[in-house]
């Protein structure tokens, strides 16, 4: 896909997109008002008003948010098709709108067999700050649109390149050049996160996962991939993520990857992330329903490659850090045995009394290791609990932190990127559940119920006093989204979170 910013001019294309405000009828006349007028603004041609007044007086153009409207072969000067999409109440518009319109365009194009199309802003982006935030909103809409995973299928899609301009009379302004150029960043990152999550397990092993992160790296300016093996992870005394790897015959892999954006002396700030290739469940093996999908339990990982992938990119200043632990969990004649207990990384001992609770276990490490760094901040993701999916479904990512700074940086960083996050309890009570009858800690807790929030509480014991750390559980919200954003997909990885992880990271420089 192309997309091009450009300034208005006289140049015709394929299909037009223009957009649409809600349509208010006043009290007295009961007629539109002046704000749907939006097509006369660009068009000026007389017969297409005439079709669009009469399609308005129809009220098959109402503008309600989301409405898309398409007329085709106009035969008008400048162009053969005219789309016309429903931004809903003038009141009431924000970025996330652009983004969803954004899908709905590509759709068009895609049903009128049409290659290519110009999006005028012009009528509704009036103000300069608003050109940004919605120019960038739409085309990480339409990248994270045409995002199709089709490479283990014989028979590709057919699906022809399509070019987009997006026109509007701020396209040479600095700021909006930015912002379109990191919209295309995110959204070519988190495509690329959503691969490494669709593929299947005997395709994405640990060792497959890290060499991605180095391929994906190579060239970048000041980004480093290291990569831990076995032997490695067992001399670096990472008892957790050993432990998992045992009931599999694939290597576990520890991925350091490292941005040096900042000053020398600048403390790093630092994401970590769950990449459980496979998780079976272990010795206490899950049920076989939709085990299939266990492959994107390494989406958290995934996706903190991806933020990182982004931030370089960026070049944004500051020192980040991103932290990989990557096993399978599977039932092999090694495989550890509930009331097995292994030793972390910083010297805590556990008890695993469910194997299946094994992503606390890689992350106990990665945390351990990540405290060592001295960073100004932790960030985890991890398909963590499925208590997650019960209690949030696939519609908000929770998050805790017991950090109320991280709190407000995280909800800001949200509300930039359109993710939907809620934060979610933390408490010692939660901690006690977690203590260990034969050693420091048990695996699960002994209480009932808040499973998000034991899970919590465990990985806070292997993060040093006093730094900041956010984890959030993206069980519900990494996979299946489709049904709720328009722009991922029914049945496949979102890569949720990256656009807001890098919005946190901007916090910082
Ligand atoms: N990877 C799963 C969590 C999960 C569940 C992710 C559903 C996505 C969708 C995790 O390793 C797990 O199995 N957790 C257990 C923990 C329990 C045994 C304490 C769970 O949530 O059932
Ligand atoms: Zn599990
Ligand atoms: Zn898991």
């Amino acid at each position: 896909m192309k997309i091009n910013l450009l300034k208005p001019q006289s140049q015709s294309s394929e299909t037009l997109v223009l957009f649409s405000y809600q349509t208010v009828a006043t009290k007295n006349s009961g007629k539109v008002s002046k704000k749907s007028d939006t097509t006369q603004v660009i068009l000026n041609h007389s017969e297409a008003e005439k079709k669009f007044a009469a399609a308005i007086e129809k009220k098959s153009i109402t503008g309600r948010v989301l409405e898309c409207v398409v007329f085709r072969g106009l035969g008008l000067e400048n162009s053969e098709n005219i789309v016309i999409i429903g931004l809903g109440k003038i009141e009431e518009l924000n970025h996330e709108i652009f983004r969803k319109s954004a899908t709905l365009a590509l759709d068009a194009l895609k049903n009128l067999n049409s290659a290519e199309a110009s999006v005028y802003f012009e009528n509704i982006v009036e103000s300069q700050d608003q050109a940004p935030k919605y120019v960038q909103a739409f085309s990480e809409g339409l990248k994270l649109a045409s995002y199709e995973f089709d490479e283990l299928k014989s028979k590709k899609s057919e699906a022809k390149e399509k070019t987009f301009h997006l026109i509007t009379k701020f396209a040479a302004e600095a700021e909006v050049k930015k912002a379109f150029q990191h919209g295309i960043i995110l959204a070519d990152t988190v495509n690329f996160t959503r691969r490494l999550g669709d593929m299947p397990g005997n395709l994405m092993t640990p060792t497959i996962l890290a060499q991605e992160a180095q391929k994906a790296a190579r060239g970048v300016t000041n980004l480093k991939v290291t990569i831990w093996d076995k032997a490695r992870i067992k001399r670096e005394r990472m008892g957790g993520l050993l432990g998992v790897s045992h009931g599999s015959v694939q290597e576990p892999r520890f991925i350091i990857m490292e941005y040096k954006g900042g000053p020398k002396s600048q403390k790093p700030i630092c994401f970590v992330g769950k990449g459980l290739t496979f998780d079976c469940g272990g010795i206490s093996i899950k049920p076989s329903a939709a085990m299939e999908e266990m492959k994107y339990d390494m989406c958290g990982g995934a996706n903190v490659i991806g933020t990182m992938m982004a931030i370089s990119k960026m070049k944004l200043k500051l020192n980040v850090v991103c932290l990989v632990a990557a096993t399978e969990n599977l039932v092999g004649p090694a495989a550890t045995k509930p009331g097995d207990v292994h030793t972390a990384r910083n010297g805590k001992t556990f008890e695993v009394n469910n194997t299946d609770a094994e992503g606390r276990l890689i992350l106990s490490d990665a945390l351990s290791y990540a405290t060592e760094l001295k960073p100004q901040m932790i960030v985890d993701a991890a398909t963590l609990t499925g208590a997650m999916v019960i209690a949030l479904g696939n519609i908000y990512t929770g998050y805790f932190t017991r950090n109320k700074d991280m709190k407000l940086k995280i909800e800001g960083a949200a509300d930039e990127s359109g993710e939907l996050v809620w934060h979610m309890p933390l408490h010692d009570e939660h901690v006690k559940d977690m203590k260990g009858t034969f050693a420091d800690l048990s695996n699960i807790s002994s209480g009932k119920g808040a499973g998000s929030s034991t899970a919590a509480a465990f990985l806070e014991q292997f993060v040093g006093e006093g730094i900041p750390w956010a984890h959030f559980d993206i069980a519900g919200t990494g996979w299946a989204v489709g049904n709720r954003l328009n722009y991922c997909s029914k049945k496949g990885a979102s890569g949720v979170m990256v656009r807001t992880f890098v919005e946190l990271a901007k916090s910082f420089e």
